[in-house]
Order: structure tokens, then sequence, then C-alpha cells
């Protein structure tokens, strides 16, 4: 009875990718932690408390970058003091573990920006282009001024000349997942992010 349950454990484990060891398998790649979640939420604090210290009297909307800054944008906007509004624009940039070099707006913004001061949300910025087109799509509409949030940057993979006013932290040009990123749509759920170990 032990032993089946022993198996049964592991199988639960391996399906619902909780991680053993620190490795991780999601979609057929291998992956090895990298930032854990008690890091993250650091980061995040670090960002809400700059954010509620230079933002503060002002009418700010926030734009999170949909679908990777789904779970970084809930948790920062839980920790903004001042009255806000949030809404969310979505792209599509990525196949796999690859850019394909071109944005695709999937959803454009909803909501009345004009006059207002807007925050970008993006969860990681690689090449830049996403950034690039949100930006010139939201400045059509006249906003007061933008800022820009980042959790991650992979500044050796940035090709755009980027403005980054909050900024988690940097990191080299690896494929990471978790915390709301994807491998294909793979990994999103997972509390801690993780990096690659080896591309096939
Ligand atoms: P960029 O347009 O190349 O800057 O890429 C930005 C978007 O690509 C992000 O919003 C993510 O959705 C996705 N992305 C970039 N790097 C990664 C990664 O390492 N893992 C998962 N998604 C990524």
């Amino acid at each position: 009875m032990k032993h089946r349950v022993v198996k049964f454990a592991k199988q639960w484990y391996k399906s619902n990718l909780i991680p053993m060891e620190d490795t991780i398998k999601v979609h057929g790649k291998e992956f090895e932690l990298f930032i854990r979640s008690s890091e993250i939420s650091g980061m995040v604090d670090e960002i809400a408390l700059k954010l509620n210290h230079d933002l503060e009297g002002k009418d700010v909307i926030f734009v999170g970058i949909l679908n990777g800054a789904f779970i970084f944008a809930a948790d920062l906007i839980r920790r903004i003091k001042m009255n806000c509004r949030i809404s969310f624009v979505k792209t599509a940039s990525y196949k796999g573990t690859q850019t394909t070099g071109h944005v695709e707006t999937l959803i454009g913004l909803g909501d009345e920006i004009k006059g207002k001061t807007v925050v970008v949300i993006e969860d990681i910025i690689d090449t830049g282009l996403t950034l690039e087109e949100v930006l010139k799509q939201l400045r059509n509409h006249q906003p007061a001024e933008i800022f820009v949030v980042a959790l991650l940057f992979k500044c050796d993979a940035c090709i755009k000349d980027v403005r980054i006013d909050y900024l988690g932290r940097e990191i080299p040009n690896d494929f990471v997942i978790g915390y709301g990123l994807d491998c294909d749509g793979h990994g999103r759920n997972l509390r801690d992010i993780y990096k690659i170990k080896n591309l096939c």
C-alpha cells in the first residue's frame, strides 16, 4: 500500500510540473530553478514602493501586456495604494523558445487614456519589439505621460532603444518560464522562474 502511494505521488509530481531537485520538465524541455518566488516577491515590493512614491496624486492607468504579464500585473496592482485603474492589451511575438521578430496585436486598448498617466506592465523585455509596438499604439491615444515597468530585462538580447523606468532585474539571454512566462503556453502556473537547461 505504502509503495503504491509513493508511486502515485511520483507520477503526480511529474504530471503536475512540481519541481523535484530544482529541475523540471515542461513541454518536453528541461528547466532549472532560476529565481525563487521569494525573490520575485521582493522585486515586486520594491517596484510598488517606488511607484507609490513617484506617482502619488496622479490619475494612473496601468496597462498590462498579456499574456505573460498577467501574474506580475495582478501582484503589482495589489501593492499599489493610489486610486488607479488597470487595462490590458494582448500581443504575441514568441514561438517556442524564440522570438518571431514580429509583434502581433491580438487585443488592443479598450480604455480611454487621453491625458492620463499610463504605466505599462511588461513581464520580460527581450528584443524590445513588443514594448516599442505597444508604446507606439498607446501614444496614438495621447496620454499625458507613459512609464514602463518590467520584471525582467534581457539586456544582451535587446535591439531597441528602450527606456525602462522601473525594473525588477536584468537577466542573461536565456529562455525562462514561470510566474506567467510560458513555453508555447506551458509553465505559466509555476510560482518560481526557471531557465532552460539545454536548447534542442
Ligand atoms: P520582445 O518583444 O522580444 O521584447 O519580447 C517580449 C515578449 O516575448 C514578452 O512579453 C514575452 O511574452 C515573450 N518573451 C520574451 N522572452 C521570453 C522568455 O524567455 N520566456 C517566455 N517568454 C518570453
